[in-house]
């Protein structure tokens, strides 16, 4: 049985698995909710652990840790795919988790994740598994050039994929993955020509009911995203087919919880599914200051078995910048300033100790009565901006 939220006299803590930024905002929306939070996380003061007294700072490996963590916790999700699937099941031998380590099973390794999603007749790219060498060979000829290849598990903001323009790099390719002392398995898959990238976030809770939020486009730049318009700019048409194979998604993989799905929108106006992500997403970043129940909040509905919020969009339009780290050193950019001043921007910063060039330090949401409106408030906020 899973305890009841508002229990009398009984108080509930939300266990989070991961203290990074998306952790963070989830335990902000928790504590509003009237919930303590528990944070596992490898390394104290991480965004999240720095909000709790339940703080667990040597990670899901130590198992003294995680015993407390799991002690403490009414009910356990995650904030990253970065778990072991086995480490999971045992939590989930003494606490409800979600999502499941069957979804985990499902989504954690890229390839499982797409044939999962092909079973269940979802269009994607073409793919393949990448044993050999001579398997990337075959997969150019038989699929052409360019094309991708992308770490099985642990991959993100781009950093575990490469593009391969011609045979000659596949050698290359092959060496930064499976050379060297800690191997990375990779798959393949055929490059899609896209016009745009779209996302849809998708709550379902543990009785079937879901929360689908407007589709989105993402923007990325070296495969980081860095611009979220909200709702994205195509036909309502679009938008449907995007949301209905968000949806299709979510309930191949017995999703509980909060899910984001990435799409590729061609130029035949065909969507192509690209991933999904088992928790909170940065393209839903917007919901806070733009839907009537944030990503975050749903998140937790969702997990603990309370009814789901309204996903629809209570302005117009809202546009989401990623503030990427610009330098190393300090996670406190040197000017926030300027952006505070702007109408309808809100400033979000991760407070990391940290700052690498890349790293996402924080966010920055505008909304506006269009997209263009929004997303000229959020370049306006942007250019006071100094790291
Ligand atoms: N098959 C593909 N064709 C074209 N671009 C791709 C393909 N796969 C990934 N990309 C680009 O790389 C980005 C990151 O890839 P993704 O698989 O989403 O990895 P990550 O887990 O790092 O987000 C995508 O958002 C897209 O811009
Ligand atoms: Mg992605």
């Amino acid at each position: 049985m899973i305890p009841s939220i508002y229990a009398p006299s009984e108080p509930f803590t939300l266990g989070l698995l991961g203290g990074g930024q998306l952790a963070k905002m989830t335990a902000a929306a928790a504590y509003r909710l009237g919930l303590r939070v528990a944070v596992i996380e490898h390394g104290a003061n991480s965004p999240a652990g720095m909000m709790t007294k339940l703080e667990f700072a040597n990670g899901w490996n130590d198992a003294a840790d995680l015993d407390g963590f799991i002690g403490a916790s009414d009910v356990i999700t995650l904030e990253n795919e970065f778990i072991d699937p086995d480490i999971l099941e045992a939590i989930a031998e003494r606490r409800l988790v979600f999502p499941t380590p069957l979804t985990m099973r499902k989504v954690q390794d890229k390839l499982t994740q797409k044939q999962v999603m092909r079973e269940a007749g979802i269009i994607t790219a073409e793919f393949a598994a990448i044993d050999t060498k001579d398997d990337l060979v075959a997969f150019g000829a038989a699929h052409g050039y360019p094309f991708v290849v992308k770490t099985r598990k642990y991959g993100y903001d781009g950093y575990g994929n490469a593009t391969v323009r011609r045979d000659t790099e596949i050698d290359m390719v092959w060496r930064r993955f499976m050379g060297g002392e800690d191997p990375k398995p990779i798959m393949a898959e055929s490059f899609i020509t896209f016009t745009k990238e779209l996302a849809v976030m998708v709550a379902r809770n543990r009785r079937g009911e879901l929360a689908v939020y407007p589709c989105v486009q993402t923007i990325q730049q070296g495969h980081i995203c860095v611009t979220v318009l909200a709702p994205a700019p195509i036909e309502d048409e679009l938008q449907e087919r995007a949301r209905a194979m968000a949806v299709q998604c979510v309930e191949a993989v017995d999703g509980v919880g909060m899910f984001g799905v990435e799409m590729f929108l061609t130029t035949d106006d065909r969507i192509v599914y690209n991933e999904i992500a088992p928790r909170p997403h940065n393209s839903g970043h917007y919901t806070i200051e733009a839907c009537h129940t944030s990503q975050y909040e749903n998140h937790i509905r969702a997990v603990a078995n309370l009814p789901l919020g309204s996903a629809e969009m209570r302005v117009p339009a809202a546009a989401m910048i990623n503030l990427l780290g610009e330098r190393g050193g300090n996670g406190v950019p040197d000017s926030v300033l300027d952006m505070l001043r702007v109408k309808g921007v809100t400033l979000h910063l991760y407070g990391k100790k940290e700052c690498r060039k890349g790293r996402k330090m924080g966010h920055l949401t505008a909304v506006g009565d269009t997209v263009d409106e929004a997303f000229a408030r959020a370049n306006e906020a942007l250019d006071g901006f100094i790291w």
